[in-house]
């Protein structure tokens, strides 16, 4: 870590060299300054961590050079000193947002503890500010991509139901972004400064998931050295996110439904209910209604949890997202990997048009930092893509099999194939070779027949056409 800057003001100068030689000693970076203008002067040159400032001093006193400094940077702590100690400095001392407020003469051993105290707490706000940013740029909507209207509709509904307390359920395929959306309503609560809890209910052992859930008392259980409070207790004031809520055991259902009817949690081996205030999200890929048939899941249990319910296409229903989802993970991965990939050419972004992504965005995210791995610029090309991606775009889709029609000839068959490859590769011959599991020249060999085949009169319509 950095050396911390001290700076100390105090017009003593005997005062002055005592707590620079000290401070010194703990190994600060310390400077003084008698009066309040030399002071500022040093602070706007060369920002301090913490200042160590007299209250009475001839021109500037102390709370004015508290106030200054704060204005300067609120990051500056600020630590006054005073021989002359009333209430009322001390009150206005801390209002203008001193740390703290020590008498003279001062104790040595006091203030070192004082220093580490208010730097440790400065360096923890920081890294609070730090993680919140982070969290701000991963949950805030506007780093939710998506202008499908099933995505536009989602995102009205997060605006609509973050400011409440109710529950939500986030229906949907691994890798829609279910846990993005559950972020983003948690982000724009009032809640947001408060945490944010992920449980996947599916990951582990019941016994496990109870604890994991609602804690355990010292000796609750075999191994359990050592009380744990729990994710409810750990998400208080917060929210938390329930993955994967219908593989919960019928025994862990019951306990969450007495946390979201009473707002209470049972620790394992606990003698009282603790009391809890949690906003509760769950995400299912499963068909609740299917398993409440089946008698896997609680019909009350799902009315409790079903409060909002927000669905989420597969992205393959949601096609039109790919090229803006696509756009969002090259720059991503271009800040990642300190890369400068302009973008993906038309015959790439084609393919990632046609799969099926059945990994939804996810894959597509993970289809798109692999190409940036491989490429070496500027352009994403097909090769950059999965084979498995490239492979199966390449292979019609049931769809197209259905529109086969009975009647047909096996060779009018091939033609029309050929001609489809051949447009969809934009004419590239060996691309459309390649696809159609064939070499360069008996597609040419192909092409040369339908075109003696045309001019005998025999060709059909749109093929005969084109530029090949
Ligand atoms: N609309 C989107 N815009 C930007 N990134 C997205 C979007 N949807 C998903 N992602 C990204 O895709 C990845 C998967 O999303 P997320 O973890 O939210 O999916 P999930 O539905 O919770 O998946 P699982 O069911 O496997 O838990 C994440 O890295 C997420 O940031
Ligand atoms: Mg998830």
């Amino acid at each position: 870590m950095a050396q911390k800057k001290i700076l100390i003001v105090d017009d003593e100068i005997g005062i002055q060299n005592l707590l620079t030689r000290v401070l010194k000693g703990e190994g600060y970076d310390v400077r003084s300054a008698g009066n309040g203008g030399l002071a500022l002067k040093m602070a706007q040159e060369d920002l301090p961590d913490l200042v160590l400032c007299d209250i009475k001093m001839p021109g500037k006193d102390g709370i004015e050079i508290l106030a200054e400094l704060k204005q300067m940077s609120p990051k500056i702590e600020v630590i006054m000193l005073t021989a002359y100690s009333t209430v009322e400095s001390a009150v206005t001392a801390m209002k203008l947002g001193a740390a703290d407020y020590l008498k003279k003469p001062v104790d040595i051993e006091e203030l070192k503890i004082v220093i580490v105290k208010t730097l440790g707490i400065a360096e923890l706000k920081r890294e609070n500010l730090a993680l919140r940013q982070q969290v701000g740029l991963r949950y805030g909507i506007d780093h939710i991509v998506g202008k499908d209207p099933q995505m536009l509709k989602i995102f009205d509904l997060i605006r609509t139901v973050a400011p409440t307390p109710s529950t939500v359920l986030i229906h949907g395929e691994s890798g829609t972004g279910k846990e993005l959306i559950a972020g983003a309503i948690h982000h724009h609560s009032p809640r947001s400064n408060k945490p944010f809890v992920k449980v996947n209910c599916a990951a582990i052992s019941e016994e496990l998931l109870e604890s994991e859930l609602f804690g355990h008392e010292k000796g609750a259980f075999t191994g359990a050295v050592r009380a744990n409070e729990g994710k409810f207790m750990l998400a208080d004031g917060g929210s938390i996110l329930l993955d994967e809520v219908s593989e919960m055991s019928p025994k862990l259902q019951a306990k969450l439904l007495r946390v979201l009817q009473e707002k209470e949690v049972d620790k394992v081996g606990g003698r009282e209910p603790v009391k809890v205030d949690v906003r509760v999200m769950a995400t299912t890929n499963r068909n609740l209604e299917e398993q409440i048939q089946k008698g896997a899941f609680r019909e009350d249990l799902y009315y409790r949890l079903n409060v909002v319910t927000i669905a989420f296409p597969p992205l393959r229903e949601r096609k039109g997202d790919i090229p803006i989802l696509t756009r969002h993970f090259v720059e991503k991965y271009n800040k990642e990997m300190n890369k400068k990939i302009h973008g993906i050419s038309r015959e790439a972004e084609q393919c990632l048009l046609r799969y099926h992504w059945p990994g939804n965005v996810r894959q597509l995210e993970n289809c798109i930092e692999r190409a940036i791995v491989l490429c070496p610029g500027p352009v994403i090309e097909i090769d950059h893509l999965s084979p498995d991606v490239v492979q199966a775009a390449m292979r019609p889709s049931g769809q197209e099999i259905k529109e086969i029609q009975a009647g047909i000839t096996v060779a009018e068959m091939e033609k029309k194939l050929i001609f489809e490859t051949l447009k969809y590769t934009q004419y590239n011959r060996t691309r459309a070779a390649e696809m159609l599991g064939i070499s360069i020249r008996t597609l040419r060999n192909k092409l040369n027949e339908y075109r003696s085949e045309e001019a005998a009169g025999e060709g059909y319509g749109p093929f005969s056409t084109q530029a090949c």
